[in-house]
């Protein structure tokens, strides 16, 4: 039984969406989350800022002692996972592995589409991915940037979405994709405004749900019901409307949060800065 927290980050408060997918699928595990509220969205930033922020996250997480990093932001999971990987002395998992794995599950014509941040449709991380593991695939890919905005100013049921979705998906759907992945923390909350646009026949995929099931495999768990869990919330910066709308994404009341100021990390000097976490996390 290691009663170390599971790290889950993101740029903001959508990564509370997968958290609640986690809450739901490991009821025994602590969590310690952060969301960069300070500095989102990730999803118009280039690739090499999101792998420092995603660093300095990193690094912030194995301090509080974690045995295993998630990461729920799409565009850092897109930009930032292998390198992560390299350097972590703890397991670190990303949505966009998930989504892929879960969109091989689905798809019975191979045709798939993926909507994003434009920095995660840049990356190309989702096609590289299927192309590893599948030939013969027709991917299809959109960026939506005006999903995020939108959901954080709650206007799921405004004409003005419906007119979003209709122009970004028309396409995906003119293409006969028949399953589509939802590669961005806050896409989950349009599931059913994307779905009844799209028909019946195209199936969405929430990475959040894959991703849980693949964390329920690490032999570090709790098995035995761990009746203190405790949920930690940290960010960068505490905007105005951030109670409603974190409450909204994780449908709980209220969440207590605390303001952090992440350490500065040199992305060129990145070993010679992580390492010595490593040594302090093995030491423990
Ligand atoms: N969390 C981001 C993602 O999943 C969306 C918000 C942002 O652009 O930072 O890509």
């Amino acid at each position: 039984m290691d009663n170390r927290p599971i790290g889950v980050f993101d740029s903001g408060v959508g990564g509370l969406t997968v958290v609640k997918e986690l809450m739901r699928e490991l009821p025994n595990e602590n969590i310690i989350y952060f969301g960069d509220t300070a500095r989102v969205p990730y999803g118009s930033k280039s690739i090499k800022t999101i792998e420092r922020f995603s660093l300095e996250i990193l690094n912030f997480l194995l301090k509080q002692n974690v045995k295993a990093v998630v990461i729920a932001c799409n565009s850092a999971s897109a930009a930032a996972l292998k390198l992560l990987q390299d350097i972590s002395p703890v397991p670190v998992y990303g949505v966009v592995d998930a989504g892929v794995y879960a969109a091989l599950e689905v798809t019975r014509n191979n045709k798939i589409g993926i909507v994003g941040t434009k920095a995660t449709i840049r990356t190309n991380a989702h096609r590289n991915l299927f192309m590893e593991h599948k030939t013969g695939l027709k991917l299809f890919t959109q960026a939506c940037p005006l999903f995020v905005p939108l959901i954080e100013e709650g206007m799921l049921q405004s004409q003005i979405t419906e007119n979003v979705i209709q122009e970004y998906l028309k396409e995906l759907k003119n293409e006969k994709i028949d399953t589509l992945i939802l590669g961005c923390t806050h896409y989950p909350l349009l599931k059913e405004r994307i779905e009844s646009f799209l028909g019946p026949t195209i199936k969405t995929i929430d990475p959040a749900i894959m991703l849980a099931k693949q964390i329920k495999e690490n032999p570090l768990l709790n098995n035995a019901k761990n009746k203190t869990v405790s949920y930690k919330f940290f960010v960068s910066d505490v905007p105005e409307d951030f109670l409603s709308i974190s409450a909204r994404f994780l449908e709980m009341e209220r969440i207590n949060v605390e303001k952090i100021v992440l350490d500065e990390i040199q992305i060129e000097k990145v070993m010679e800065t992580l390492v010595p976490v490593k040594t302090i996390q093995n030491a423990n």
